[in-house]
């Protein structure tokens, strides 16, 4: 039988329990599809961070290389340690150093699920560059504690990092409806998001059967909004595709529906899957996460891993407990309910 070997990091908070939720989920659809699931689960986290001095180990990137994938529940506890000393420890070096500059996060309404907008008919992929961009963490900061104080943080875009993330959204927008929407600040940021705009037309004209439009991104932020149906692929910088995605999330019924891969379309080192969302320090202790972000997210790296027919039957028992009114409004149903309907589903 053909087994996948995952490191199972779950972080912080909640991302504890809807790790736990989304291995069990995967557990039981690997059996009956004919593979099996090995996980090592790996304690980096601000916990760890406060007993050893570090989120991870030294050989920490190394020692994940030889996994077949990442699955990631969510890094941060800002009350014990600050989130730019544990989000630079861990989760973004992870990216960064397996280039994984793919960030795929879909937003679409599963069945039952009513949203905010009281309307559904979208189906938003946003692809957002996962490794350069306004996250390079370049800059510094000088005078500091003076009246003269200068802080600088430097968005560091390459034709290479813009060209393939774009090429990555051109591929996604054929096989899907067509349709692309680049984002970007051309207006007011003259220099990374014209280049970025140069390229999508350079890109544009090899791919005559796409239809593109550039949008800045205050104005998709208010498409996403009141005109979700118009948009098919949506491709941002880091910065900008992790605010629209939070967007995402909320109009697609809460972030604690909204999943992530995080790729390395290569393959040339593991992908990492995680839901969109953070640790919740404000419901971590009450039972009430919503996995269904962490079990799509799982099913995401089903489908990755080459187990197609195992990703639909988990998205399917998913449509299945939200059509049945299970975890469709946040803090209604219990975290180990909305599992154990995920499961009774898959059965
Ligand atoms: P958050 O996503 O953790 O929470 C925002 C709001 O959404 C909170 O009210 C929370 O209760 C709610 N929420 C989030 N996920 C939910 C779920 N599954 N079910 C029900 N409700 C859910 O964002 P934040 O509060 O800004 O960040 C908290 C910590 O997490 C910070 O340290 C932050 O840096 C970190 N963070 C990590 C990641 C990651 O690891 N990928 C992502 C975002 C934030
Ligand atoms: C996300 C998160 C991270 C990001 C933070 C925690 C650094 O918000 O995955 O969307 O901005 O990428
Ligand atoms: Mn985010």
């Amino acid at each position: 039988m053909k087994t996948h070997n995952i490191a199972i990091i779950r972080g912080d908070g909640i991302g504890h329990p809807v790790v736990d939720a989304a291995w069990e989920v995967l557990q039981a659809v690997a059996k009956p599809s004919g593979f099996a699931l090995t996980g090592t689960e790996l304690p980096w986290s601000c916990a760890h961070y406060k007993e050893t001095g570090v989120m991870m180990p030294a050989d920490g990137i190394d020692s994940l290389r030889k996994y077949d994938a990442i699955l990631l529940g969510a890094v941060g506890w800002p009350a014990e340690v600050p989130d730019a000393v544990s989000l630079h420890g861990l989760l973004l070096p992870i990216r960064k150093a397996f280039d994984q500059y793919a960030n795929v996060r879909p937003h679409r309404l599963l069945p039952g699920v009513e949203g905010p907008l009281r309307r559904g008919g979208f189906d938003i992929l946003c692809i957002r560059e996962n490794t350069e961009g306004e996250y390079a963490g370049a800059g510094g900061r000088i005078h500091q504690g003076t009246p003269q104080e200068v802080a600088v943080e430097t968005g560091i875009f390459t034709r290479m990092g813009v060209e393939r993330i774009l090429r990555f959204a051109f591929a996604q927008a054929r096989a899907r409806r067509g349709k692309l929407a680049s984002v970007t600040k051309s207006n007011a940021q003259k220099y990374s998001m014209v280049f970025w705009d140069e390229i999508t037309r350079q890109l544009a004209a090899e791919h005559p059967d796409v239809e593109v439009t550039s949008y800045h991104v205050d104005a998709m932020a208010a498409r996403m909004v009141t005109a979700p149906e118009s948009l098919d692929v949506v491709v941002a910088s880091n910065l900008f595709g992790d605010i629209l995605t939070d967007l995402g999330a909320a109009i697609q019924g809460g972030l604690g529906f909204a999943a992530s891969a995080n790729l390395n379309p290569d393959r040339k080192a593991p992908s990492m899957f995680e839901p969109v969302h953070g640790s919740a320090p404000d419901i971590a202790h009450l039972g009430i996460a919503n996995p269904i972000a962490a079990i799509w997210s799982g099913a995401m790296m089903l489908e990755h891993l080459g187990e197609k027919a195992a990703a639909d039957r988990v998205m399917a028992a998913l449509g299945d407990t939200t059509g049945r009114g299970i975890g469709t409004v946040p803090g209604k149903d219990r975290t180990d309910a909305i599992t154990a309907a995920v499961l009774s589903a898959l059965s």
